[in-house]
């Protein structure tokens, strides 16, 4: 449905809610909440060459990784704020080891996973970062939430999306009713529709991977990316590539434009067999997304990712993801 120029994210909000005769407005809440969290966000980083926000915490965390102060800054904006909002129950945040609890008292029906900044290796050289948060229903049925509120496959997701802070920034959701992005408007700070029921090319000609990793893949994903660099003008090869190094960055492009990233599994490493990127609040939203705007998302045994029951907070997964046609592609050739 086309709508006036000018809707605000809260609108959009309220109208799916009333969408759902069930609804309570909890959803909207947690929603609105968290999109007040991406404002200081978003906020903070354009501030970020000027406050003293880059560069490292000093710190280093469960992934093993420096932690970035900007990394921190996100991190504590939305616990603090969602710990309180009476929406959820649990949380889980790439930056915690373990998961976060939420205000005695104020526990909520949902349960909510983030990635507080994505990319934050290009913090400091203004390269686009991001928010990524996935929403599931608590399971457990009262008082503080635990792990089995987190641990729950994708296809169960409620909500999940991401805030891209970049040339602008934007809000990239979906409630299960297709996929909607709304760009920041700072000088009202309100959020405004700018792309209604985006879908995914079914075709592209873009491909985003590391390839500085193609000696530690599977021959199948390198038989496929050699494939992709071949000239066969009729099928419309050699593909364009294009690699940012943030996750939200490259998925965004390839949700507007159509394309695939590929993080795959690589054998250098035993401590990370499956790939670099975890699987709660980097690939189960993103897969979300991509399936509610007609793209898949696969790891490279060829497993749908909404499918993966998850039995660690921070597990990690290869990650297939973006335009439908592509993906096919590369399921092919798993499948020899
Ligand atoms: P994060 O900054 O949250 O740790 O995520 C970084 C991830 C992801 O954003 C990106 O796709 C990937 O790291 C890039 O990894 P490589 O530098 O190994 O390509
Ligand atoms: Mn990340
Ligand atoms: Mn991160």
């Amino acid at each position: 449905m086309k709508r006036p120029v000018g809707v605000t994210v809260i609108r959009q909000i309220l109208d799916s809610q009333h969408m759902h005769r069930q609804a309570t407005g909890d959803l909207s809440g947690l929603l609105t909440e968290l999109i007040v969290a991406g404002k200081i966000i978003s906020a903070e980083v354009n501030m970020a060459g000027l406050a003293d926000v880059i560069g490292v915490s000093g710190k280093t965390n469960i992934q093993g990784e420096e932690v970035q102060k900007l990394d921190e800054f996100a991190n504590n904006t939305i616990k603090r704020r969602m710990a309180r909002s009476g929406y959820i129950c649990v949380m889980t945040s790439e930056e915690d080891d373990d998961i976060i609890p939420v205000r005695e008292g104020y526990e909520g029906k949902y349960s909510l996973a983030f990635d507080p900044m994505d990319g934050s290796s290009n913090i400091d050289v203004n390269v686009s970062i991001g928010t990524i948060f996935s929403i599931h229903r608590r399971v457990t049925q009262s008082g503080q939430g635990t792990q089995d509120d987190l641990l729950q496959p994708g296809a169960s997701l409620v909500a999940a999306g991401y805030i891209i802070y970049g040339s602008s920034t934007m809000l990239v959701y979906s409630t299960g009713d297709g996929v909607h992005g709304f760009t920041l408007d700072p000088s009202v700070g309100e959020f405004f529709l700018s792309h209604p029921d985006i879908r995914i090319p079914e075709k592209s000609k873009y491909f985003s991977v590391n390839e500085g990793n193609y000696h530690y893949w599977r021959p199948e994903i390198q038989k496929f990316v050699n494939y992709l660099k071949e000239v066969d003008a009729d099928s419309g090869r050699p593909y364009s590539s294009r690699y940012i190094g943030s996750l939200v960055a490259d998925f965004h492009r390839n949700l507007i434009t159509g394309g695939v990233f590929l993080y795959p599994s690589d054998c250098r490493n035993p401590a990370k067999p499956k790939g670099k990127l975890r699987l709660l609040y980097e690939a189960q939203p993103l897969a979300f997304l991509v399936e509610q705007a007609g793209g898949r998302a696969l790891n490279d045994n060829g497993q749908r990712i909404l499918d993966i029951q998850p039995t660690q907070l921070h597990e990690r997964v290869s990650l297939i993801i973006g335009s439908k046609g592509d993906v096919d592609m590369v399921e092919g050739f798993l499948r020899g």
